[in-house]
């Protein structure tokens, strides 16, 4: 099990020695490593069992910063960075030379964030590099969204978990490019689609691209249960499954269950994100032998959170 805590200094001088840390964010916990170290990173693929042809983001505490990494900016991109930058947007920007390709897969752009949480903005100003984390998962697994689910499942592999307590908004970062002057939004998150288009526009979403190696974070199989979790009528699903865990969101239409969550009982959206990951590991713990849920109402971040129940119900 590695050591938690909030100091800074602890953290920082780890990442300068080519360590591997585990960072809050706002969205999910990161497992992070200095991104212009390619030996560093090549550990954070390692311990992950990620890989290599799944490219990772980096972080970085400012727009300004943000060029030190990338070519250019576009406009319709530098406008989404202003508006929401510390927050959960990720953006594909032409990378410079510095970035190493294993951080990108080989590709030319690189995925970049400013995460919108105090302690991680404070520590990446304390050190000269960018920080570059994936989700501190094992491949394929639910995102940890305490310091504790980090240390369950990737305790032995961290140097130090800096604990910034449970995350806001529970849900991954939305990712963002441009080709050919149209907006395309590759990853559903924790930004709304409606936010995003409010300032540029109309979007090409482009998330089902199972096999495209730009998107790989986009496979069919993410963010699973061990259990297998079954998507549809939950009242219908009961009769055929006696032993099942129930996710549900709003007022409850079914029997008690042995083990049941509600995403939200008020129907709140951003609720429901925030607790959507600590309830798929809390069912995936109890005694059921399946995981029941209906999709939610396909709109803010109601469509990212059936994004990733979708993913997660496939095996
Ligand atoms: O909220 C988040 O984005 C969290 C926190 C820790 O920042 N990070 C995260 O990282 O979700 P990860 O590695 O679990 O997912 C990153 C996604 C992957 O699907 C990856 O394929 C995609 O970003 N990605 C990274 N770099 C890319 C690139 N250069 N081109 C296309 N997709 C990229
Ligand atoms: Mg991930």
């Amino acid at each position: 099990m590695a050591s938690i805590g909030k100091s800074i200094e602890t953290a920082s001088d780890f990442l300068k020695k080519g360590q591997l840390v585990a960072i809050p964010t706002e969205t999910v916990y990161g497992l992070a490593a200095n991104a212009l170290d390619t030996t560093a990173v090549a550990g954070v693929f390692e311990a992950k069992n990620r890989p290599v042809f799944d490219p990772l983001i980096i972080h970085t505490y400012s727009v300004l910063k943000a060029h030190d990494y990338v070519k250019s900016i576009p406009e319709p991109l530098l406008k989404l960075a202003n508006a929401f930058w510390p927050g959960p947007l990720t953006l594909l920007l032409e990378k410079k030379e510095l970035v190493p390709d294993l951080v990108t897969s080989g590709l030319d752009r690189v995925a970049i964030r400013v995460p919108n949480h105090a302690l991680t903005l404070e520590l990446l100003k304390s050190i000269d590099f960018p920080l570059a984390a994936p989700s501190a998962n094992p491949f394929g697994y639910v995102s940890p969204t305490t310091p504790e689910h980090v240390n369950k499942q990737l305790g032995d592999k961290v140097a130090y978990i800096l604990d910034g307590g449970p995350c806001e908004v529970g849900i991954e970062s939305t990712i963002v490019g441009i080709e050919e002057n149209e907006v395309c939004v590759y990853r559903l998150g924790g930004l709304a689609l409606e936010e995003i288009e409010k300032i540029v526009g109309k979007v090409n979403l482009k998330i089902n691209s199972s096999s495209n190696p730009a998107a790989p974070g986009q496979l069919k199989s993410h963010y699973a249960p061990m259990k297998q979790l079954i998507l549809g009528n939950v009242k219908e699903n009961l009769k055929l499954y006696k032993n099942a865990a129930v996710i549900y969101f709003g007022e409850k239409d079914f029997d008690n269950v042995g083990a049941e969550y509600n995403l939200s009982p008020t129907k709140n959206l951003k609720e429901a994100a925030a607790n959507l990951f600590f309830a798929l590991r809390m069912m995936d713990e109890s005694i059921a032998d399946v995981i029941l849920c209906e999709l939610l109402p396909e709109e803010g971040l109601g469509r990212a959170i059936n994004d990733r129940l979708k993913r997660a119900s496939v095996k």
